[in-house]
């Protein structure tokens, strides 16, 4: 059963969302109930994809979106907390998606950390997708792309550890000015290229995003590849414990995951990973000045 929960009164769009869900005929979908209560919204669900929010418009400040988003998230945590089935896990897409996670998280401190998640796998498949556009390859074999950090323009997708057809990627693009100007840039701004070309956000790609993201998490991650999602840090690669961080994350299956080890970055890589540890730290002191953590 699936529960979809309006955030904002009288969602004219939820209806045209229920009836194309019926419309696609999903043979696992055993029906489709819409509500505007958390409580009816979260009862029993183990899988929680927390995918409204509210975007930033032209004027606003950081604060200001923060702010709203924490009226979002917070109750939305509180409420998984209090209703959710003891398995559930939870993945933040609404942005921003890390910090917004993070709000939520912090208002269900008896969830454990390890179920939330906060949605990179949109980043990583625009990265393998890039890569496998310049290199003449299919996605398939672009293997072990990490997205650092924030789902946002200081995120920073790792070509220095990602493989193409089982080269080292920097070897197979044999292109590094490419890698480190362009191929950057273009991810780290895809989302707002996105925004330009169809005047809304990303919605096809980012819900294949989420069924990718879920689908990587109950699935073995095979031996070549890591998955990107961002995880309550536990200190890993000296990421401050709490934030909510894009690693590369191995799962096994069972429903348990880690941090891939063993990534090794060189000084550029390193010092756009401090770039988006940063902004992540102005945005928790943020949420932290605004009361919303905890
Ligand atoms: C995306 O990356 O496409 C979106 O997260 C962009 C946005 O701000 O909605």
């Amino acid at each position: 059963m699936l529960r979809l929960l309006e955030i904002e009164p009288a969602m004219k769009s939820l209806e045209g969302i229920v009836m194309e869900l019926d419309d696609c005929a999903f043979p696992l979908l055993a029906g489709v109930e819409s509500t505007s209560s958390l409580t009816t919204a979260f009862e029993g669900t183990s899988w929680a994809l927390l995918v409204g929010s509210v975007p930033r418009k032209a004027g606003m400040e950081r604060g200001d979106l923060l702010s709203i988003n924490g009226g979002v998230f917070k109750p939305q945590g509180a409420a998984i907390a209090a209703h959710a089935a003891a398995d559930v896990r939870v993945l933040v897409v609404g942005n921003p998606c890390n910090t917004n996670c993070l709000i939520a998280r912090s208002a269900a401190p008896d969830v454990p950390a390890d179920r939330w998640f906060a949605m990179t796998r949109l980043d990583q498949n625009r990265a393998e997708s890039q890569l496998a556009k310049r290199a003449g390859v299919g996605v398939a074999d672009v293997r072990n792309i990490a997205i650092w950090g924030n789902h946002s323009a200081t995120q920073f997708p790792d070509f220095e550890n990602a493989t193409i057809a089982g080269k080292p990627a920097v070897l197979a693009i044999g292109d590094e000015s490419w890698l480190k100007g362009e191929f950057l840039a273009t991810v780290q701004k895809r989302g707002a290229a996105i925004i330009e070309a169809r005047g809304a956000s990303s919605a096809a790609s980012a819900a294949n995003a989420a069924i990718d993201t879920v689908v990587s998490l109950t699935r073995p991650t095979p031996t070549d590849c890591c998955t990107s999602v961002a995880v309550a840090s536990s200190g890993e690669y000296g990421v401050p414990t709490g934030l909510q961080f894009g690693f590369p994350v191995v799962a096994d299956g069972l429903g348990a995951w880690s941090v891939k080890p063993g990534f090794e970055h060189t000084a550029f890589a390193a010092e756009k990973i401090k770039l988006t540890t940063d902004e992540l730290l102005s945005e928790r002191d943020e949420v932290v000045a605004l009361g919303l953590l905890g």
